[in-house]
């Protein structure tokens, strides 16, 4: 049976495995997917004794995104200049890497009906998180990205970084002016129930905010949302469940329907 599992560090919180586990049942996949979790100076060891052991993909999860990016042979577009990998796989004996949250988060966007052509977007945060959903926002011609995180000169290294995207620019966190009709909370704030100290105006004037985090109750930055009357606020399980299945499309050449799966992790919450 083909093997595929996810690396990490702490790893049991997982729900990787559940997902992986009800896309192949889904579209009639034989197939195993398992935790893996790894010591902080042992991961490039993992990856090759998994693939000695016949392993076929693999998802990474933190700390080691860097890492895997590092240790990769090959990268898609999007992975080299997110700087990340989350999916790796091989072609003959060469490991490649791909970097799937970002295609996940847009394609939960659209599917809950966000326009992103044309749209002005407000993206909070400016660590691992945001960094690999940029390329696979600006594919999507945005007009505008504004990133804003609490330390300035990240989001301002952020803008340097990706500026042959498109337009992009940076403020401070408390400084955020205008008007965006899409804003997304990538920071770790929502994990510590902290609110963001973002200008009510701002938020007010949003079309959509959506948060990166989830949880059994809708996040601090979705109940601000929702307190000053934003229509449409989302949290990150679409893109969780998403990005899992860009990966197994890669692995496996099949699209599996989020759906369902996504009715079941919402449920289990
Ligand atoms: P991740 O990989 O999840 O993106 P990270 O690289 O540690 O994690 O980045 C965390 C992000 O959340 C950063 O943008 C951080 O802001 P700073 O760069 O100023 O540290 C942001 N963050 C974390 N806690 C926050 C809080 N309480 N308020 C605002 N921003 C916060």
């Amino acid at each position: 049976m083909d093997r595929y599992c996810v690396f990490g560090n702490p790893i049991a919180h997982s729900k990787s495995p559940l997902i992986h586990a009800e896309f192949a049942s889904l579209t009639q996949q034989q197939l195993s997917y398992d935790k893996q979790l790894v010591a902080e100076d042992q991961f490039p060891q993992a990856v090759a004794e998994f693939r000695r052991q016949g392993g076929q993909g693999a998802n990474v999860t933190l700390p080691f995104k860097q890492q895997a990016f590092e240790l990769c042979d090959g990268l898609t577009d999007r992975a080299r200049l997110s700087g990340a990998v989350n999916t790796l796989y091989w072609q003959g004996d060469q490991l490649w890497g791909d970097n799937t949250d970002g295609e996940g988060l847009v394609r939960d966007l659209l599917r809950n009906g966000v326009e992103l052509k044309g749209c002005r977007i407000l993206l909070i945060g400016a660590g691992g998180a945001v960094r690999g959903v940029i390329p696979s926002l600006f594919e999507q011609q945005p007009q505008s990205i504004v990133v804003a995180n609490r330390t300035q000169a990240k989001a301002e290294t952020l803008a340097q970084h990706f500026a042959e995207l498109g337009d992009i620019s940076s403020c401070a966190m408390d400084e955020i002016d205008g008007a965006f009709d899409l804003i997304i909370n990538g920071t770790s704030a929502s994990l510590s129930s902290t609110a963001l100290p973002v200008n009510a105006d701002v938020i007010q004037r949003a079309k959509c905010c959506y948060d990166m985090a989830y949880g059994s109750e809708p996040t601090v930055f979705q109940q601000q949302a929702k307190q000053l009357g934003v229509s449409k606020s989302l949290d990150g399980l679409g893109m969780l469940i998403q990005q899992a299945a860009v990966s197994f499309e890669r692995w496996r050449g099949v699209t599996p329907d989020p759906q369902p799966v996504y009715d079941l992790i919402k449920r289990q919450l």
